[in-house]
C-alpha cells in the first residue's frame, strides 16, 4: 500500500473498507460519547490515538503483504548456449515480475554475451558466474532456469530443489523415468515449483485447439498425428558433441520431436496406455536415432501417431499437429505448430471468429517465442503457489512416451506406459543404425 493510495483512501469511505471498522483519517473526528468537556476531550484523544495506532498497524501489514506479492522473483539462468537467447528474451518480456540476477556458464564468454544481451534489452546487467553453486551461496536466488545439456538437467535440478529453489527446466526434463520421478517427488517435498519448457503449448493456435477439446467440440476423439519433418546436418551435431549421444541427449525423438509429442498427448487426453515404435539411424553419424515412428494407444481409446525425423532434404519442412474426432478436424502446421491449416467442426462456436483472426505467421526460428508466455505462467504459479501449465507431472509425459518408444525399439515389443522404467542410457548397447 503506497502512501498515495493511503492518502487517496483517507477522507473517503474506502478508509473504513481498507482498514476495518472504526478506521478514520486525519481531520475526521472520532465520535464522542462521554459527559463533561475535559473528560470528553481526553476520551476523544485517547480514542483517536487508539485508532491511529490501529490504522498504522493495518497500513504496515498491508504494505508488507503488498511488497511480498510485488517483489520481483530473482532468477538465475544456468547454461548460456543456443537456447539461452529465448530465456533472455523472456526475462526482458517479464521484467515487471522477475529479475534475471545471474547468468551462469562454465564458458565465461557465453555468460558474458548473455549479460550483454540482457543489458541491451533492459538496461540492467546481470551478474556473471561460472559455478551455479557459488552463485546460489552468494546471491539471493528464488528460481533457477536450467538450459544445459539435457544429461545434466536432473543433477542440477535436484541440487537447486534441495536448496529450496524453484526450478524451470528445459526439455526434456531428464533422460530417465527414475530421474524425472525423483525431481517431481523432491520438488513436492521441498515445496518448490517445478516447470518444464514446452513453450509450444502457449502458441495461440494450440491454445485454441485445447479450448475446442475441453469444450467437447470434437465429440469422440479418434486419432492424432505429430509430424516433425526437420533437417539437422552433421555440423549441427559437431557443433555440440553431446547431441545425438545416449548419455546426454537421445536422438531426434527426444531432442527435436518432444514438443510435438507433448502436444499430441496433451490433446488426446494425456493418459497413454501402450506404446509401439520403430526407430533407426539412417543418415547422421550419431549414436541415437535420426528417424522414429511411434504408435500410441491412449486409455480413452484414441490412437496417436508420431513421425519424427532429422533427415528431411534439404531443410526443415514442417512441424504439424493433427487432431481428428467424431465432429471435428484440426490441423496446425507451419514451421513450428503455429499456423492453422484446417479448422472444421460440426457446430460453430464464438471461438471460430478468434481463430480466423490468428496471424499464422511463422516465428523467426523453430523455437518460437513461447518462452515469454511460459515464463509469465511459471512466475504466476510461483507467486500464487499453484501449478504452472507445464508442471513436472506434465513435463514427464512426452519424455516417457519417447523412452517407451526406445524400449519398444530395443525389445521389439509393445510397452505399457504406466509401469515403464527406462533411461536413454539403456539404449547404449542397442545399435539403431539401419543397415538395409
Ligand atoms: N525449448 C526448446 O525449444 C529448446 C530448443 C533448443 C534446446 N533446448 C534444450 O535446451 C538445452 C540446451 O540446449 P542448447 O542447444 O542451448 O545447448 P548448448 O550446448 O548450446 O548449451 C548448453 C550450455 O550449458 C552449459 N553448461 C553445461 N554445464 C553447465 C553448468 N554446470 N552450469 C552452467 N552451464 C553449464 C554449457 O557450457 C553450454 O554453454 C537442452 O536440454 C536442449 O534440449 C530446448
Amino acid at each position: 500500500m503506497t502512501n498515495e493510495r493511503v492518502a487517496a483512501a483517507c477522507g473517503s469511505m474506502q478508509a473504513a473498507a481498507l482498514y476495518g471498522e472504526g478506521a478514520f483519517c486525519g481531520t475526521e473526528k472520532a465520535p464522542s460519547f462521554t459527559a463533561g468537556r475535559q473528560g470528553r476531550e481526553g476520551q476523544t484523544k485517547r480514542f483517536q490515538l487508539f485508532h491511529f495506532r490501529k490504522v498504522r498497524e493495518k497500513k504496515r501489514q498491508l504494505s508488507e503483504r503488498e511488497e511480498n506479492i510485488m517483489e520481483k522473483l530473482q532468477f538465475m539462468l544456468i547454461g548460456c548456449g543456443r537456447i539461452s537467447k529465448n530465456h533472455i528474451a523472456a526475462a526482458a518480456a517479464n521484467a515487471d515480475t522477475m529479475e534475471l540476477r545471474v547468468v551462469c556458464d562454465p564458458v565465461v564468454e557465453l555468460a558474458e554475451k548473455k549479460a550483454d544481451q540482457l543489458e541491451e534489452l533492459t538496461g540492467k546487467r546481470p551478474l556473471v558466474y561460472t559455478d551455479y553453486r557459488k552463485a546460489m551461496e552468494e546471491q539471493k536466488i528464488d528460481c533457477c532456469a536450467i538450459a544445459t545439456e539435457s544429461g545434466y538437467h536432473a543433477e542440477i535440478a535436484l541440487y537447486c530443489i534441495r536448496h529450496g529453489k524453484h526450478v524451470l527446466v528445459e526439455k526434456p526434463m531428464a533422460l530417465s523415468t527414475a530421474d524425472a520421478g525423483q525431481m517431481i517427488r523432491e520438488a513436492k517435498e521441498h515445496g518448490v515449483t517445478l516447470g518444464v519448457c514446452h513453450q509450444n503449448r502457449f502458441n495461440d493456435p494450440v491454445q485454441q485447439l485445447h479450448k475446442a477439446i475441453e469444450d467437447g467440440r470434437f465429440g469422440k476423439l479418434v486419432n492424432g498425428t505429430a509430424r516433425v519433418l526437420w533437417n539437422r546436418t552433421m555440423p549441427y551435431y559437431e557443433q555440440a558433441p553431446w547431441r545425438g549421444t545416449w548419455a546426454q541427449d537421445g536422438g531426434t525423438l527426444m531432442n527435436q520431436c518432444i514438443h510435438d509429442i507433448d502436444l499430441l498427448q496433451w490433446s488426446l487426453g494425456g493418459e497413454p496406455d501402450t506404446i509401439m515404435a520403430m526407430t533407426g539411424n539412417f543418415l547422421r553419424d550419431i549414436q541415437a536415432e535420426d528417424f522414429g515412428a511411434i504408435l500410441i494407444r491412449f486409455k480413452n481409446g484414441a490412437i496417436g501417431i508420431v513421425e519424427g525425423t532429422a533427415c528431411v532434404y534439404p531443410k526443415n519442412l514442417e512441424e504439424t499437429l493433427s487432431i481428428f474426432g467424431e465432429t471435428g478436424a484440426v490441423v496446425i502446421g507451419g514451421l513450428a505448430v503455429n499456423r492453422i491449416e484446417n479448422w472444421q467442426f460440426a457446430d460453430s462456436a464464438p471461438q471460430d471468429a478468434e481463430v480466423e483472426k490468428l496471424s499464422g505467421k511463422d516465428p523467426k526460428d523453430v523455437y518460437g517465442s513461447g518462452h515469454n508466455t511460459l515464463y509469465a505462467d511459471y512466475i504466476r504459479a510461483v507467486q500464487t503457489g499453484t501449478k504452472p501449465l507445464v508442471s513436472g507431472e506434465e513435463g514427464i509425459k512426452g519424455m516417457k512416451i519417447i523412452l517407451a518408444a526406445y524400449k519398444s525399439q530395443k525389445t521389439g515389443l509393445p510397452v505399457k506406459f504406466d509401469s515403464l522404467e527406462f533411461a536413454t542410457t539403456d539404449m547404449q548397447d542397442s545399435d539403431v543404425r539401419y543397415q538395409g
